[in-house]
């Protein structure tokens, strides 16, 4: 059985949900935004995110996947395109967590093709240990140094998604 260390509760991502939310309803106060999800580890953290946007925006999702088990494949499959024009409009991608950085880059590049007016990033998490490429993660909740992490949209191998608070991963 693997277990599971608690490492950030649900009141601490609440809180600083709230203060990211305010944030962008302000920066984006005139601004035509998308805000879009990177499936499948986004799907809890924009559903909390978007109900503390004050502004009008549009929701998308855009499906990527990198991983098997705890390590990145290296590769990542676009599982779903984007529904809505993105044509001029300002895009914040919502991704759970940013590692390597590998799938946000080819996220961001494939975004690019549309031509929006901006794309800026936003991470529950942004890990650094194994940052490979150079992004900077414009809005993220939390940072973390190194470790594998569940919970909260936050998979290991598909599972544990439901967990309403995250946990450090011993396998
Ligand atoms: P990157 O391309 O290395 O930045 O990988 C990003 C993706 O890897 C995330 O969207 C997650 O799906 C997955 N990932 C990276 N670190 C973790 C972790 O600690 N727990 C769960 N998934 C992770
Ligand atoms: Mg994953």
């Amino acid at each position: 059985m693997p277990e599971f260390i608690p490492l950030i509760s649900q009141q601490e991502i609440d809180g600083r949900i709230k203060q990211l939310g305010r944030q962008i309803s302000a920066d984006y106060a005139d601004k035509d935004l998308v805000m879009m999800g990177v499936l499948k580890g986004a799907f809890i953290f924009l559903a909390d995110l978007t109900r503390q946007i004050t502004i009008d925006h549009d929701i998308d999702f855009i499906g990527a996947s990198s991983y098997q088990g705890t390590s990145s494949t290296g590769q990542i499959v676009f599982t779903k395109q984007p529904d809505l024009d993105l044509e001029n409009r300002h895009i914040v991608l919502v991704e759970d967590i940013v590692d390597t950085g590998n799938t946000l880059l080819k996220i961001i590049d494939f975004i690019k093709l549309s031509h929006p007016a901006s794309v800026k990033l936003c991470a529950l998490i942004d890990k650094h240990e194994r940052r490979e490429v150079n992004i900077n993660v414009d809005y993220s909740c939390f940072s973390l140094d190194k470790g594998f992490i569940i919970g909260y949209g936050l998979d290991y191998n598909e599972k544990y998604r439901n967990f309403p608070a995250i946990y450090d991963l011993k396998p």
